[in-house]
């Protein structure tokens, strides 16, 4: 199973999303790799956080930076003992991007609910539609990051997302203070805050990546959909 969470655009909730996702799938037992692939190192400053913290002790998932354009050639090995690999994408489209969506089987865009967001992701998409070209049954999906707690998704990104040739998750992800706090302090929602409504929505998110990959790890929904 390897995901990346890509959009060219910074603060859209990459690395908030690849490390709480990260951390759910390995609570589930799945042995899991975190690669951050954004040369700022988000994801490698989130886990040397964690090391200061030591209220946080156990290491779920290792972090590795690997921000070149061989990812997709480096990780067979790296991967190689896990069961799951997340990759933490850079905030811009580039070589690095186009290598994530290599190694994937699943990409995530992450987007804030305002269709500005969802327009610029038109980069990112292009570079999917490229890589599909050589590997078809890479699923990829926006995500809705930030939104407002108890407010229905505004009229206007609705239509944005239908307009896209690609499915938005169900399971949306609220603008909640959890996310940062947690980060701060090198957690997770699900170690620091299980019973809040932030781990709730990672929980929900979690399950519904996990139903488009089969036992052994493959993804099924693009080929399902191709075959149909
Ligand atoms: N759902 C959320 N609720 C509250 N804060 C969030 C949420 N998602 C992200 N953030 C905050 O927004 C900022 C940018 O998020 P980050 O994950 O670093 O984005 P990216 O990796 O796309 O640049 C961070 O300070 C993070 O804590
Ligand atoms: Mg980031």
């Amino acid at each position: 199973m390897h995901l990346a969470f890509l959009n060219q655009k910074g603060g859209v909730g990459k690395t908030t999303l690849a490390v709480n996702v990260a951390d759910a799938i390995a609570r589930r037992g799945n042995r899991t790799l975190l690669i951050d692939a954004d040369p700022q190192g988000s994801a490698l400053e989130w886990a040397a956080a964690r090391e200061a913290n030591h209220d946080a002790t156990d290491v779920p998932f290792p972090v590795v930076g690997l921000a070149t354009d061989f990812i997709h050639k480096e990780l067979p090995s790296l991967a190689r003992g896990y069961d799951c690999v997340v990759i933490d994408g850079p905030p811009r489209v580039n070589k690095v991007s186009a290598a994530a969506i290599m190694a994937s089987d699943l990409v995530l865009i992450p987007v804030q609910p305002s269709p500005y967001d969802v327009w610029a992701t038109d980069d990112i998409i292009e570079l999917i539609e490229q890589a599909r070209t050589l590997r078809p049954e890479i699923d990829a999906r926006f995500v809705v990051n930030r939104k407002i707690a108890k407010t229905a998704l505004g009229q206007a990104i609705n239509h944005a997302l239908i307009d896209y040739p690609l499915p938005v998750f169900g399971s949306q992800i609220c603008q909640r203070i959890a996310f940062a706090d947690t980060a701060t302090k090198g957690q997770s929602v699900l170690e620091a805050v299980p019973n809040e409504p932030a781990a709730a929505e990672i929980l929900n998110l979690t399950n519904e990546i996990m139903e488009l990959f089969d036992e052994q790890g493959r993804i099924v929904s693009r080929q399902a959909a191709q075959q149909a």
